[in-house]
């Protein structure tokens, strides 16, 4: 189903008619179809009951089954029900019906909702999922659910009053719990006419692993042509997932008359495709690196090769920033344009920073003596060679191949620039590195940057669980903090500062820090951890920030940090959240520790730096 975005939902028995009708005469991708028609007798006890249960596999060729099919399961089944002949006949047909998915190689097999107790339908669930490796099972989830209607084939959307989006969820919450998260259990969300009033509990399906939305024919109305069309509101949400990647079924009949069945594809398309975010979307710099977990960088232990240094070279905001920093520290602080300032750029790296600061000098109209400072022999190998051909660079750049933390500097600095910062602000040992650096700062000197603050916020996402489950799932994984572009992910409730250094600081300087945050959380929602990000004053208003309410626009150095729980808990909307973060450090490492303590408790993670930590 790899290219394919939007199919139909077909009740024909006549399969290869109903796609031939899809495909050429409406245009869809492809169709979503009862694996067993109802009109299939069949007596799933009885021994000679697998012949003929169905249609021949040798119906379709097996990339057309893959590709073109996702199948559903019969209505009937009543996987808990009171009445036991019913409910274990139930049970054996779902089994076959998912056996025969399997079979015939079937990328999806969408499954009804699970309305109350369904505890029963969830094993049924766990156990399908437990002997399953390429077919997905969706789960049909209505957005807005209503009380079930009496009889057979009772849908979402179908009547009665509506109570809420959140009971729907819970259906799926207890569905992925009781099936203890499988990687290959999703949500097929169903679009209803009325949508969540609230934004958080519709937000909340962006940390979801939403694989398809069903658009029932019923939810569109006509526009003035006829032709049918989505509310605003469901335009907005429609392409809001359209950033996950979803893919879209139209379900029930054509409402009017004006170009059929075909018009709904046709709508979804032209809608799908004017989206500027869409069209940009999978291009973007980060899609390839969208809830991809990366280990942290450790600068400070090992050498980055040329490709990273390439990486950081890319971002141009990050150096502007700085660039305007150094600017108004200049102009600030040294009226007398006469007098030559002393700039140290301490973990040079390629050198970029001494670019921007002898920009931000030339705009400033200042003339500079520079230090460029590195650790890295492979990156002074590009300094040096820099200082070789550069004429400002011979006149006026020493390289200095060293730790800035042990390094014996011949003269003290008016300005100490440095970018050290990960994506939690102190995280790749900028505090323990620029102690060191300050002593060849000037008593009066200026840190570039002077401050950073890191920022914590708890965060759903049943992915990035997953992601972390899939490195083996043991609590080594589960207490390491990963680089991530937060994708499917909901936050679920604002950043609040964590920790602060500020540069220069009193030595001898305590880089130990303790932080206790309490959040209100905006949705029911299932914990599975924590977003770090940063947001560092560079000089006077100059920020350098990934912290979302204040991101420097267009920057792109750093992806956040996420902070695994090894237990995804549920939280409810309003009650207290607190969480507490350490920084520890032992002189020769430095480590976070994190814990839960309301509305539960967790373990302690990574305690002593057990499973994580950074060389110093
Ligand atoms: C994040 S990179 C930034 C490089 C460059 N300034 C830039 O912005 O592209 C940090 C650099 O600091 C260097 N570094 C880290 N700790 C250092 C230390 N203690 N002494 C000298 N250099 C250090 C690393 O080798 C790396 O080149």
């Amino acid at each position: 189903m790899s290219s394919a975005t939007v199919g139909i939902e077909v009740f024909d028995v006549d399969l290869t008619a109903a796609m031939s009708v899809a495909f050429n005469d409406h245009q869809y991708d492809y169709v979503v179809a009862p694996l067993v028609h109802p009109r299939f007798v069949r007596d799933v006890n009885a021994h000679n009951a697998i012949g003929g249960f169905t249609r021949s596999d040798t119906l379709l060729g097996s990339s057309q089954w893959n590709n073109q099919v996702l199948g559903t399961t019969s209505s009937w089944l009543e996987l808990d029900a009171l009445d036991e002949p019913l409910r274990v006949r139930s049970e054996a047909a779902f089994k076959q019906e998912i056996a025969w998915a399997a079979h015939l190689g079937l990328s999806a097999v969408i499954i009804p909702p699970p309305r109350e107790p369904a505890v029963n339908y969830a094993r049924c669930v766990a156990r399908a999922l437990a002997g399953l490796h390429y077919l997905r099972l969706l789960v049909r989830i209505p957005l807005v659910a209503s009380p079930p209607l009496s009889g057979e084939g009772a849908t979402a959307g179908g009547g009665g009053p509506v109570l809420d989006g959140d009971v729907s969820w819970r259906w799926w919450n207890q569905m992925r719990v009781l099936c203890d998260h499988h990687k290959n259990l999703y949500p097929a969300l169903e679009l209803t006419a009325d949508l969540p009033s609230d934004p958080a509990v519709l937000e909340r399906w962006c940390g979801e692993p939403v694989q398809v939305l069903i658009l029932p024919t019923s939810i569109f109305l006509a526009n003035r042509h006829g032709f049918p069309v989505l509310s605003k509101a469901h335009q907005a949400f429609v392409l809001r997932m359209s950033n996950h990647r979803v893919q879209y079924v139209v379900s029930g009949v054509a409402r009017s008359d004006k170009g059929g069945m075909a018009s709904y594809a046709e709508y979804m398309r032209h809608l799908l495709q004017r989206d500027p975010a869409k069209a940009q979307a999978g291009d973007a710099f980060d899609a390839p690196y969208r809830d991809v977990l990366q280990a942290p960088l450790q600068p400070l232990q090992d050498n980055l090769e040329s490709q990273t240094y390439e990486t950081f070279e890319r971002d141009p905001v990050k150096y502007d920033l700085y660039e305007e920093a150094v600017r108004k520290a200049l102009l600030a602080r040294f009226p007398d344009a006469s007098v030559t300032v002393v700039l140290m750029v301490v973990g040079a790296g390629r050198g970029p920073l001494v670019r921007a600061a002898f920009r931000a000098a030339s705009a400033a109209k200042r003339t500079l003596r520079v230090y460029a400072v590195e650790k890295n022999p492979n990156a002074v190998v590009t300094l040096m060679a820099q200082k070789e051909s550069l004429a400002q660079w011979r006149d006026s750049v020493t390289v200095v191949s060293a730790d800035m933390r042990t390094w014996q500097a011949p003269e003290l600095a008016d300005i100490l620039v440095s970018e050290l910062l990960g994506s939690f602000g102190d995280n790749e040992s900028s505090p323990e590195c620029l102690d060191g650096a300050q002593k060849f700062l000037k008593p009066d000197g200026i840190s570039i940057p002077r401050s950073y603050v890191s920022f914590v916020a708890p965060i759903t996402s049943h992915r990035l669980h997953n992601e972390v489950r899939a490195m083996g799932g043991d609590a080594k994984h589960f207490e390491t903090p990963y680089v991530v572009k937060l994708h499917n992910v909901k936050l679920l409730a604002p950043p609040q500062p964590c920790f602060t250094f500020v540069h220069p600081t009193p030595q001898p300087a305590n880089n130990d820090r303790f932080g206790s945050l309490t959040f209100r959380v905006d949705c029911d929602a299932l914990l599975h951890g924590f977003a770090g990000y940063f947001d560092a004053t560079l000089y006077d208003d100059v920020h350098c920030s990934i912290e979302p309410s204040t991101h420097s626009p267009a920057m792109f150095s750093w992806f956040p940090l996420f902070f695994p729980l090894r237990s995804p808990t549920l939280v409810t909307a309003g009650a207290p959240l607190t969480v507490s973060f350490w920084r520890r450090t032992d002189g020769h490492r430095m480590y976070y520790e994190w814990a839960v303590t309301a509305p539960f408790v967790t373990s302690i993670h990574n305690p002593g730096g057990r499973s994580y930590y950074i060389g110093l």
